[in-house]
């Protein structure tokens, strides 16, 4: 008999060793209209949005007010959806060709092994009913932290009653998923907190998240040969990769998640461009801890939303007791220092990786945590690596525990929730963190030229540095590899990862165009080429004045930024006065020319005012006409 493909048939995940049932369940979803749009329009989108805060009432009622207008979807979305126990015979008659026991046969289905009083049929009714056990079925019980938990309303009218026609339940979530650039798909996942009773299992393969689209929208679409998916959970980064890379390799540490992964691909084949026969001629999923199942290859372009989350490790502690969706199993923020260190090492000349990630700050007697944030993951990054980090978020010590044990919904074990937050408070006091700070990874390995040094080496002599106004830091670095450090802790524009592009660009650009320190003044020989150029100002920007009531001047000036990353920046009043006529009319160097004869300039602007005028043009404030 032949060998089952890898990862097609891994205990307690679901299955794609099917080549029948598989596609016959992407042709009865669509077929049943479990889309977004459909569910939205069924349930509202007040219960829709409540539902993304993992608030399932709203949705529940309306499906229990309307789900008879739509028999199959309302069963699709109780079961898959709200992890709501129905009939064998309701499933049965939403996926027609599949049937319950096909959805057995795939992994996505358990029995519920006790008696619950269906009142769903009981249209109109809004009683949640209680279910005296809650059991599941024994075989597919999600470890020893499933506890038992209500069994709610059964869906499916007209079901036959007694063992005929058994109460299931979902076994993984299963949910529609559209962006707008890609056709919709249908995603399995673990079944998250609000689906199930008690804290999650170890092994949680991972739904799509805020932070998994977080990273969808921080990733850049350029035509690429070659991509990494390191971490692939259910996939979600695989498929948007599919959109725009010729061959993606999605590793992961767990089984269970490339399974799921490999189910997913093979679900939506023909809207990501998959050939099921040949999966591996666009996706090799691999097993393995970080980059080992890759050492030694190169990629155009990495994407991982690793398992960073901070947990104070314990010598009695197994790997069998990590969640292993976010915990690498390393102290503190080791799982980041390593991968942004490494990762260069596996990118291609000209290749980008794109990450989330979090670091610890150390106490600082003399700085605040928002100062010095950057000093860790700066000494990480191989010096010849380009690299651009925006902190998103900076919680202390105590934020960070609560989110991370309520992320797992451990405040369900009291006992359990005070001694994790006490450990996690010993392990920060013990290398005396301050914060702890979140954001967006962007690392650029230079063109050929510039080889890897290798993490730790000293930095090549300050050649220029891009300034940039709004930045934390910009090192003086080679013009290839500049490192960025900024602070957004804002609501910013969705999809962020045009922006960053194109601004990535203008930063390469600028910093090649830039003279060596010394250039202050525009003098004839060695100017910054951006001199040469008609600006005008980003139709997305503002001023806004600040005074005293009646002041001649105004005492601060700031230009914001409606689009994109959405700063804002103090400008100097010669740095308006430049902003002020930037029409597309005059040159740089001609309006630099008429403010110093305004002003009455000795030798031409300063230094600080060529690097304002210089960040607003990287940042995009200012836009080449
Ligand atoms: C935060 S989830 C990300 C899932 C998905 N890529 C996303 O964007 O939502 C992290 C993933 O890393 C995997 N993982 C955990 N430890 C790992 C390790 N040492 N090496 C590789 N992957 C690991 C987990 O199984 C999990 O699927």
């Amino acid at each position: 008999m032949a060998e089952a493909p890898a990862f097609s048939t891994v205990p307690d995940a679901p299955r794609s060793d099917d080549p029948v049932l598989v596609p016959r369940l992407r042709a009865g979803l669509a077929a049943a209209g479990f889309t977004v749009d459909r569910v939205t329009d069924l349930v509202g989108p007040e219960a829709m949005a409540a539902w993304s805060r993992d608030q399932a009432v709203p949705a529940r009622r309306a499906l229990q007010r309307r789900g008879g207008q739509d028999p199959a979807l309302s069963t699709l979305a109780a079961f898959f959806l709200l992890g709501d126990p129905v009939r064998a015979s309701a499933l049965d008659a939403a996926l027609p060709t599949v049937g319950s026991r096909g959805l057995r046969r795939l992994g996505l289905v358990e029995t519920v092994t006790v008696n619950a009083t269906p009142i769903l049929e009981d249209a109109g009714s809004s009683q949640e009913p209680r279910d005296p056990a809650g059991a599941r079925d024994p075989e597919r019980a999600q470890g020893p932290e499933s506890s038992p938990g209500p069994a709610r309303a059964p869906v499916g009218a007209g079901h036959r009653e007694g063992p005929q026609d058994p109460l299931l339940r979902a076994a993984m979530d299963l949910r529609p998923y559209a962006t707008d650039s890609s056709e919709e798909l249908w995603v399995a996942s673990d079944l998250g907190a609000f689906q199930r009773p008690g804290v999650l299992r170890r092994d949680h393969v991972l739904g799509i998240g805020g932070a998994s689209t977080t990273l969808v929208q921080a990733t850049p679409r350029r035509p690429v040969a070659t991509a990494l998916d390191l971490g692939t959970g259910c996939g979600i980064q695989t498929f948007h990769l599919l959109a725009h890379a010729e061959h993606v390799t999605a590793t992961d540490i767990s089984e269970r998640a490339l399974a799921t992964t490999r189910f997913n691909l093979l679900l939506n084949a023909p809207a990501l461009g998959i050939d099921p026969q040949h999966l591996d001629a666009r996706v090799s999923l691999e097993i393995g801890s970080m980059l080992g199942p890759v050492a030694g290859r190169g990629f155009d372009m990495v994407v991982s939303n690793p398992p960073f989350v901070i947990t104070p490790r314990s010598e009695r502690e197994t790997d069998a007791e990590r969640f292993t969706y976010r915990d690498g199993g390393l102290p503190g923020d080791r799982i980041v220092r390593d991968l942004l260190g490494a990762i260069p090492s596996v990118l291609n000349p000209g290749g980008t990786a794109h990450l989330l990630a979090n670091w610890e700050i150390p106490r600082d007697p003399e700085d605040e945590p928002s100062l010095t944030w950057s000093r860790g993951p700066d000494s990480w990054i191989p010096r010849d690596t380009g690299a651009w980090l925006i902190q998103r978020e900076l919680q202390d010590p105590c934020e960070y525990a609560e989110t991370w044990l309520q992320d797992a919904s451990q405040q369900r074990d009291p006992e359990g929730f005070d001694r994790a937050y006490a450990a996690y408070l010993d392990d920060f006091a013990s290398r005396d963190v301050a914060a702890i700070g979140f954001g967006m990874v962007w690392l650029h390995r230079p063109e050929a030229g510039h080889e890897n040094d290798g993490p730790g080496q000293e930095a090549p002599a300050a050649a220029s540095s891009p300034t940039v106004a709004g930045a934390d830091r910009a090192l003086p670095q080679d013009a290839a590899v500049p490192r960025i450090f900024e602070t957004v802790p804002h609501p910013i524009q969705q999809p962020i990862a045009p922006t960053l592009a194109a601004e990535w660009e203008r930063i390469l650009r600028m910093a090649r165009q830039t003279t060596p320190p010394g250039a202050g003044a525009v003098s004839p020989d060695g100017e910054p080429a951006w001199l040469d150029h008609h600006y005008t100002v980003a139709p997305d920007v503002t001023e806004e004045r600040h005074g005293a009531p009646g002041a001649e001047d105004p005492a601060l000036i700031l230009l914001r930024q409606g689009a994109g990353l959405r700063r804002t920046v103090i400008l100097s009043s010669e740095a308006a006065g430049f902003v002020g006529v930037c029409d597309g009319e005059l040159g740089a160097r001609q309006i630099l020319a008429a403010l110093g004869a305004l002003l009455g300039w000795e030798g031409g602007p300063g230094q600080q005012l060529l690097g304002e005028i210089e960040g607003l043009i990287t940042h995009g404030f200012l836009l080449v006409v």
